[in-house]
């Protein structure tokens, strides 16, 4: 719990670390969010600049996934507003924001279980034109078409994520770590301009994660995503991301490198008693 002072220092720290950049891909201003008689969101301004992976980082119901959930369009914020690329998109819908290229995977996995996970990939992208019942009858070839164009895709997507031998199993039946992977899949079935990831390392064996890492990497060096990434693990962070944001009680308590992070008092009081997984990262060693 942060008692009294620790909140004063951080509602001063708030207003220093509020960092509006010509460069945003996503500007928070003011943003607040009420469920209830709970406040999820205390005003919090950000940027998510383009080209970065930022990392969003604070204890349990710091309101981390609340902010994700309003920036991605699931929920409406109580104040406040959210652009994208410079453009407004407050209360605009989830399916209209991912056509932006604004996309987002879940703290729980939400593959489709039933279906397999080529399949899973092969439906991401909006509008096919199967899903047209004209199309389907009177434009069968095109169909078809799209269909095989969409299939080659999935595949390059599974060989990616050294998922192909597993491209018929049902999605339901992959372990944890796979699921998240295959949540990283879907993002790369369309042109995304930022995705977020909630907890993408939740529960992942290290071998799974260090993939993780490097298909995050790779697709910020060769594709140009910005990525905004939710995680606990402070190595995965550390390894990843610059700036990293660190929430606490719904509101922005520092921003820095992940170096700073670890050093800055605020921080580590908020985190007291929760206990920050892996909070040194090890110079030299490969997590
Ligand atoms: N739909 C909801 N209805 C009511 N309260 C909610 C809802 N979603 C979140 N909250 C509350 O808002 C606060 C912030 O929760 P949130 O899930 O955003 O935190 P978080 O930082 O993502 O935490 P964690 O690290 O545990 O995932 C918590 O007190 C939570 O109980
Ligand atoms: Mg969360």
């Amino acid at each position: 719990m942060i008692n009294a002072d620790t909140n004063a220092a951080r509602d001063s720290r708030a207003a220093s670390v509020i960092t509006p950049h010509s460069d945003a891909m996503i500007a928070v201003d003011h943003l607040s969010k009420w469920f209830g008689g709970i406040q999820a969101v205390r005003d919090v301004s950000l940027s998510i600049r383009k080209g970065t992976i930022t990392g969003l980082i604070g204890p349990n119901g710091a309101g981390k996934t609340t902010l994700f959930n309003i920036i991605a369009g699931h929920y409406k914020p109580t104040h406040g507003t959210v652009s994208l690329d410079g453009e407004d998109v407050t209360g605009l819908d989830p399916h209209d924001l991912f056509r932006r290229g604004l996309l987002r995977t879940f703290q729980l996995a939400q593959e489709f279980a039933s279906l397999p996970v080529r399949e899973n990939l092969m439906m991401v992208p909006p509008d096919q034109p199967g899903e047209n019942l004209v199309n389907a009858w009177f434009r069968p070839r095109r169909v078809a078409e799209e269909e095989a164009k969409l299939r080659k895709k999935a595949d390059e997507v599974l060989d990616f994520l050294t998922l192909s031998h597993l491209a018929d199993e049902r999605a339901g039946n992959l372990s944890g770590g796979q699921k998240k992977l295959l949540e990283l899949g879907r993002t790369m079935m369309v042109d995304a301009k930022i995705v977020f990831l909630d907890e993408v390392g939740a529960g992942v064996n290290r071998t799974l994660l260090n993939t993780i890492a490097d298909v995050i990497q790779t697709l910020h060096r060769d594709e140009g995503y910005t990525f905004c990434v939710i995680e606990h693990d402070m190595d995965f962070i550390a390894r990843l991301c610059d700036p990293v944001i660190v929430m606490a009680e719904g509101a922005v308590l520092a921003e820095g490198t992940s170096e700073e992070i670890l050093a800055n008092e605020a921080v580590i009081e908020a985190y007291l008693g929760t206990g920050l997984k892996h909070a040194r990262p090890q110079r030299g060693a490969t997590p």
